[in-house]
């Protein structure tokens, strides 16, 4: 079998707040279609990370680069572009806007995005994808519930015609009948082809839908591999305290 085309390459990645420095040289690889996890305890620098590859981070060192493009010292919007979608923790759905109106302030045509493997996430997609959002057009965005707020940032980066979509938590305080939703979306967009970075409390649930994973500690990547030898590995529960 021929490796999936690299999308997404990280090394040696550096990220400072202030005088704290956070990041301490972190390789990531994503292929195209691959799902990767991203696990480790409170405060170990995830976030950090994804908000460091999104441009987001300004104080940063390192390679970034996308289908071989340097974006070492890429804006977010740039990143977007390439892209990549990003699906913040805590939601960011523009709360004076309807539901139609944010989805169609994030949509790009196939064409627009210029991506020729891009596969037609229009809004008829995306509504059959979460008919909850069918039912809630005319509502503004502060209305909906989290679990609401939560599909419809999803949404968004589908409309995007994203190669690869970050997610952050987001299944982060939402009732068991949402949760098993999202992941359930998360499957059919890995299905679909899109690549996907997962951040999620639920570790396990992480690496039952991930090609391949790594864990961070203090800013540094302690174990990586396969998601399902990371799943019975001992060393794992050590570093998630688990
Ligand atoms: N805006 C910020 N300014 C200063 N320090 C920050 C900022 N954001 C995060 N940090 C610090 O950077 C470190 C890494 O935080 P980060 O949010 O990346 O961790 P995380 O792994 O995403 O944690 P969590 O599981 O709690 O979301 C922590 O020590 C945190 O306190
Ligand atoms: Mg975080």
């Amino acid at each position: 079998m021929v490796a999936p085309e690299l999308f997404l390459e990280a090394s040696a990645i550096h990220a400072w707040y202030g005088s704290s420095h956070v990041l301490h040289g972190i390789d990531l690889a994503i292929h195209r279609g691959q799902t990767v996890g991203l696990l480790g305890r409170n405060g170990m620098g995830k976030s950090t990370l994804i908000r460091t590859l999104l441009g987001h981070v300004a104080q940063r060192e390192g390679h970034i680069a996308v289908l071989g493009a340097d974006l070492s010292r890429a804006r977010p919007h740039e990143m977007a572009r390439r892209g990549v979608a990003y699906v913040p923790e805590g939601r960011g759905v523009f709360p004076n806007l309807t539901v139609r109106e944010n989805l169609v302030m994030a949509a790009r045509t196939p064409a627009q995005a210029g991506r020729p493997a891009a596969r037609g996430w229009d809004m008829a997609r995306v509504l059959q994808t979460f008919p909850r959002l069918a039912e809630r057009m005319g509502h503004l965005g502060s209305q909906l519930s989290g679990g609401e707020q939560q599909m419809l940032s999803i949404g968004r980066a589908l409309m995007t015609q994203p190669e690869l979509i970050i997610l952050d938590e987001a299944t982060e305080g939402l009732a068991p009948l949402i949760v098993a939703e999202i992941w359930r979306v998360i499957a059919s967009i890995r299905d679909d082809g899109i690549a996907t970075l997962i951040v999620d409390r639920d570790y396990r649930k992480v690496l039952a839908h991930s090609d391949h994973a790594l864990v961070l500690q203090k800013g540094r990547v302690v174990l990586a591999g396969a998601a399902q030898d990371l799943a019975d590995s001992a060393e794992l529960a050590a570093f998630l305290g688990v």
